[in-house]
């Protein structure tokens, strides 16, 4: 019997590595440099970026741009459909702005250079709730995500434990119809 408890204590243990720890990525916005700009048609907005990426709570928006001719303004809903930027929750142009995305829920982001986004030069980030993750979907990671050394390690690690998963929670059912 104590062989199970320890089982099912293994198994408890790699469902929390699975589901409550996941890898926080930084996300350069548009997927490259300098994709901060007017997009040059639909296709090329950074919306239809955003739609093909997968944002998590502890994930960092980071934008590279030249901080001498734009910015990037954090605003509401309301300010970001009429791209006002008199009055942004938050503005960054530094020309290297990182935002860390720490809830679930929409984010909206607009350029602080003047007509930029009436232009189309703006972003809306929605992040994934946390209980979205125990659905089990799981898109192809996106080429977007920077592999930038320790951040994207606890990824393959996060695919070892996957693998491990299927016997453990084996394990555990056996455990378990012994207790019964
Ligand atoms: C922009 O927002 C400010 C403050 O929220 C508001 O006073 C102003 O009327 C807005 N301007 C436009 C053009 O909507």
């Amino acid at each position: 019997m104590a062989g199970c408890s320890r089982t099912a204590s293994a198994s408890v243990l790699l469902l929390f590595f699975l589901f409550g720890f996941s890898a926080a990525k930084e996300l350069l916005v548009g997927g490259k440099i300098n994709a901060w700009k007017i997009p040059s048609s639909e296709a090329d907005s950074l919306n239809q970026w955003a739609e093909k990426s997968r944002f998590k709570v502890g994930d960092h928006l980071v934008w590279k741009y030249d901080g001498g001719k734009d910015s990037v303004l954090q605003v509401n809903k309301e300010d970001y459909a009429n791209c006002n930027t008199s009055k942004p929750i938050e503005e960054y142009n530094d020309g290297n702005t990182k935002v860390k995305l720490d809830r679930p829920g929409p984010f909206y982001f607009i350029s602080g250079a003047k007509g930029h986004c009436e232009k189309g030069q703006k972003l809306i980030v929605v992040v994934m709730s946390p209980k979205q993750r125990y659905t089990g979907v799981s898109p192809a990671p996106s080429p977007a995500e920077l592999e930038e050394g320790p951040a994207a390690a606890p990824t393959s690690a996060v695919s070892v434990l996957q693998s491990g998963l299927v016997p453990a929670l084996g394990l555990l059912a056996i455990c378990v119809g012994f207790l019964i």
